[in-house]
């Protein structure tokens, strides 16, 4: 049985509209939601006594999502990651996007899908989230319609992404929640366990581009700081399990994309004031971007990335939350 309850979450400045927020409850999650950047604000999970603390990082008010902040829970696109000097050649033109890190673009550009206001639809299990990406935004072809689905089911969280287009543009989707199994708000993740059944993960550059190769010796379990440098890299078809032995919680996820982009929130710096006064330092969250290879567009080899008129972009991602 899940309980869907719909409020005001905040007012944009301007009179730029009304961000609202879903609450999902089932009988083990209870989710926060809004419809800015389809952002995934609050997410409580029991521990093994039974004891429910809030396991992502963010922001008790709006203003905390309006100012510069790193993705914290928000849906990213049209293209998550990073398109290597923002540039990309189709059917002949090439694209130019604006350079918002280091050389490259990253997670949509300027104004990506995070940075906007969606439309919502409470649905008996969820909240359905869908807008227009016009053609030509972030200087990407042609308009996009998306739709992202959250619901719940008892002790897993479901996140669907579909997309239609009307000519062929790259999209890459995915959620960007900075997880601390401890709870929110705990000084780093070192005392999380994190096992990654991966194939292979993807080297890269200085610059965080893939090289195009791929290495296999990715370790297949640790607890953070035995490999812990900073992690910010792809791994590939994988189910990566966390689990956290102080309070017992565990995160699985699984998905249809090709890919995760694992972070340990190495750029994080404390200088954000979070919910309950939380500061967020370097490894205070750690995240499991589930999504497409970085930089696929420039990458044949890469899995596809493209999406053309007719065709449909589909993928799901399972949040599954237990206890051990
Ligand atoms: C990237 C990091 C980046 C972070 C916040 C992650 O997806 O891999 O390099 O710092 O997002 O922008």
């Amino acid at each position: 049985m899940v309980s869907v309850t719909r409020s005001v979450f905040g007012e944009l400045p301007s009179g730029a509209g009304t961000v609202e927020k879903f609450r999902l409850q089932s009988d083990l999650l209870r989710v926060d939601i809004i419809s800015w950047g389809c952002t995934i604000t609050a997410l409580e999970v029991k521990d093994r006594q039974g004891r429910a603390s809030d396991v992502v990082l963010g922001f008790a008010e709006l203003a905390g999502y309006l100012q510069k902040q790193p993705y914290f829970g928000a849906v990213v696109g049209r293209v998550a990651n990073r398109i290597a000097k923002g540039t990309f050649t189709l059917d002949g033109k090439e694209y130019k996007l604006a350079i918002n890190n280091g050389p490259n673009s990253l997670h949509g550009g300027l104004r990506g899908f995070d940075k906007v206001l969606w439309t919502p639809q409470v649905l008996p299990n969820g909240v359905q989230f869908s807008r227009v990406s016009p053609d030509g935004e972030e200087d990407y072809p042609g308009e996009l319609k998306v739709w992202v689905t959250y619901t719940l089911d008892g002790g897993e969280l479901v996140v669907n992404y579909r997309a239609q287009a009307s000519q062929t543009t790259p999209v890459n989707l995915t959620n960007h929640s900075y997880f601390n199994l401890a709870g929110q708000g705990s000084p780093n993740i070192y005392d999380h366990e994190v096992t990654i059944e991966a194939d292979a993960f993807l080297p890269v550059d200085e610059t965080l581009i893939p090289t195009g190769n791929s290495s296999g010796c990715f370790p297949a379990a640790a607890s953070l700081p035995a490999f812990l440098t900073s992690i910010d890299l792809n791994v590939v078809w994988l189910i990566p399990r966390v689990h956290h032995a102080g309070s017992g919680r565990v995160l699985e996820v699984y998905t249809t994309q090709p890919g995760v982009q694992f972070y340990t929130g190495n750029f994080l710096d404390g200088t954000l004031k979070g919910k309950s006064g939380a500061i967020y330092p370097k490894h205070s969250g750690f995240c499991l971007e589930t999504q497409n290879w970085p930089d696929a567009i420039n990458q044949p080899h890469f899995p596809p990335v493209l999406l053309r008129p007719g065709e449909e972009y589909d993928h799901t991602t399972w949040f599954r939350f237990s206890v051990a």
